[in-house]
């Protein structure tokens, strides 16, 4: 069985999915701080918290885990900045409770969900994994250390790990069942979409002067389908050793900016709505674009779902069907 934590949440409930297409048998363990018991399906669920430590010890202690793909853990910028101890706590301490209980049942292949937010500011766009990893927030610096730590319990104790550092993951399951629903939601497409459904009043820019073309910050948006099927094919890879311990970037290799993407979202839903031009978000880089060459020549993996109206469409489609958490 592979232990998916944080199975209920967004990037894990998608991911859930597309291994039981691929014939794997996941278990999902989640406390649902913000997962959803909707998205769990008819999956085995363990109900637990990785800031236990006699939690991660059970559920080893329970399944035949083989592999772990591990989404669990806190991950918006501005709570980050609200609530420190709360991300060093779940992202760098509760990972460490998942990795000793690991090491003590003698499981040896992990997934991690890492960041682009990892870098900072990059010196060179695009950013390859060799780039220096200088974070700009408290989010960036606990997904840091973590891979810090897995890259020493490679060194120590042979863990196998792959790092995935996802840039801007969006968009929705084709099944309508599964999508974004963060509250508070603070992604921008969401909350443009809001806009466009009129559930808020408008979408504000942060920032129109940045040192790129239209002076909003440019994103690299990754369907979330897209990303679901790199960790598949990772875990294949990882668990034939085909697939050195090592960092790969998830992405597309191409940026859209704020504006670009509020553009993509007028023409997929046909809707006018207000967009407000404010100062700059704390925390934000200019310009995050991933280079995509390891994980296509490692993985063979390639985006192929990431066209931005086909993931604004998947998302206003969610959107339309979710149940309403406000
Ligand atoms: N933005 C707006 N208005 C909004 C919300 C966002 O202009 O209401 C802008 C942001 O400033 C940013 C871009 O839209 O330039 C994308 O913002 P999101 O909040 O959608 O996503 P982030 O780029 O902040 O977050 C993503 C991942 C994080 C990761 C971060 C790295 O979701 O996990 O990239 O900076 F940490």
């Amino acid at each position: 069985m592979i232990l998916v934590t944080g199975g209920a949440g967004y990037i894990g409930s998608h991911t859930v999915r597309a291994l039981e297409a691929a014939g794997f048998t996941p278990v999902i363990l989640d406390n649902f701080s913000t997962g959803h018991r909707s998205f769990v399906g008819g999956t085995p669920l363990f109900e637990a918290d990785i800031c236990s430590p006699s939690d991660m010890h059970s559920v080893f202690a329970k399944y035949p885990i083989e592999g772990v793909l591990h989404f669990a853990g806190k991950a918006l910028v501005p709570e980050s900045y609200e609530n420190p101890e709360l991300y060093y706590r779940t992202n760098v301490t509760g990972g460490l409770n998942l990795l000793s209980a690991m090491k003590a049942h003698g499981v040896r292949h992990l997934i991690f969900s890492s960041t682009c937010a990892t870098y900072g500011v990059p010196e060179s766009v695009p950013i390859t994994e060799a780039h220096p990893q200088r974070p700009i927030n408290p989010y960036g610096e606990t997904k840091r250390a973590f891979e810090r730590a897995l890259h020493w319990f490679n060194e120590s104790c042979g863990l196998q790990y792959l790092s995935l550092r996802y840039f801007n993951a969006a968009g929705a399951d084709a099944s309508g069942q599964i999508g974004e629903d963060h509250d508070p939601e603070t992604h921008l497409i969401p909350l443009a979409l809001d806009a466009a459904a009129g559930r808020r009043h408008d979408v504000k820019i942060f920032g129109t002067d940045y040192p790129t073309p239209d002076g909003t910050c440019l994103r690299d948006y990754i369907h979330v389908s897209d990303l679901a099927r790199a960790h598949v094919t990772g875990l294949r890879a990882l668990l034939d050793g085909r697939v050195k311990s090592q960092p790969i970037n998830l992405g597309t290799g191409r940026g859209y900016s704020v504006r670009e993407v509020v553009e993509s979202v007028r023409r997929v839903t046909g809707r006018e709505f207000t967009v407000r031009e404010t100062s700059r978000r704390e925390g934000d880089p200019p310009v995050l674009v991933a280079a995509v060459d390891r994980a296509r020549e490692l993985l063979e993996w390639t985006a192929v779902e990431s066209d931005l109206d086909r993931i604004v469409a998947s998302a206003w489609k969610w959107l339309m069907v979710r149940p309403r958490s406000n």
